[in-house]
């Protein structure tokens, strides 16, 4: 079973994820042996944007150094936007700068939104359409996750998708629910999304080794189990290599 984890902070210091090259390093090892034969480093922007040098060097040398430890595993550039009404015109001007890299220099931009400071699904569609217009496609960082914004999260998804978007899910999330979030809503959610064959990528959001570790498997099984193996296949690997690798430059 092949991987493709496109939501990940392991590229050390320069966001709440990896704190440095020697945690970096284990967490690509513990990603690969769950299956993960491409990783995007998507770290947060905010972290990003400041640091972009820092950034794009480590990326360089951390690619290097997995070419030669694991030749079947690449590495991905990236970083996770958080959408908010009043941030776009930065976050468009800082994706054209270069300043916040793109999911493997294409126009998809992984995005996230915080659910205590969005204003339901107005702002959602205001933040999606600025990126449309601004010439991007976003891709929304892991959606089982929004249950305080959506007013109908099936119906919200079908539209946002309607509309242009694509759509990541967090693997742990299909069998734990993990979060502030109480009675299982982010678990329920994702397998909501995934019955409905709404969800396009997926992702381990690792953070570091005492935050968010890798869990690829576990998701992973879970979905070829209860979705079938082509939709997981889709979903886990041919969907992101097709759309994010193969697009790349
Ligand atoms: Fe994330």
């Amino acid at each position: 079973m092949k991987i493709i984890d496109i939501h990940s902070h392991m590229l050390y210091g320069v966001d709440d994820g990896s704190e440095n090259l020697q945690m970096s390093l284990e967490l690509i090892r513990m990603d690969y042996e769950q299956g993960v034969r491409g990783i995007f480093f998507t770290n947060h922007g905010e972290g990003v944007v400041s640091r972009i040098a820092e950034y794009n060097e480590r990326f360089e040398s951390i690619s290097l150094m997995v070419g030669k430890l694991y030749p079947d595993l690449k590495l991905y550039r990236g970083c996770e936007v958080i959408s908010r009404r009043s941030d776009m015109d930065f976050v468009i001007r800082n994706l054209e700068s270069g300043h916040l890299p793109t999911l493997n220099r294409t126009k998809y931009v992984l995005t996230e939104f915080v659910p205590k400071q969005t204003k339901g699904m107005q702002e959602v569609d205001y933040c999606i359409d600025a990126l449309i217009e601004g010439g991007y496609i976003p891709v929304i960082a892991h959606i089982e996750r929004y249950s305080d914004i959506y007013d109908d999260p099936i119906n919200n998804i079908e539209k946002l998708k309607e509309k242009g978007c694509f759509t990541q899910v967090n693997l742990y999330s299909v069998e734990q629910d993990r979060g502030r979030v109480s009675g299982g809503a982010r678990k329920i959610l994702a397998n909501e999304f995934l019955k409905h064959q709404l969800v396009d990528f997926v992702g381990t959001d690792t953070h570091r080794l005492d935050y968010k570790s890798p869990e690829a498997k576990i998701g992973a099984e879970k979905i070829v189990e209860k979705y079938g193996e082509d939709y997981a296949q889709r979903v886990l690997f041919e969907n992101a290599e097709r759309i994010l690798i193969g697009k790349g430059v």
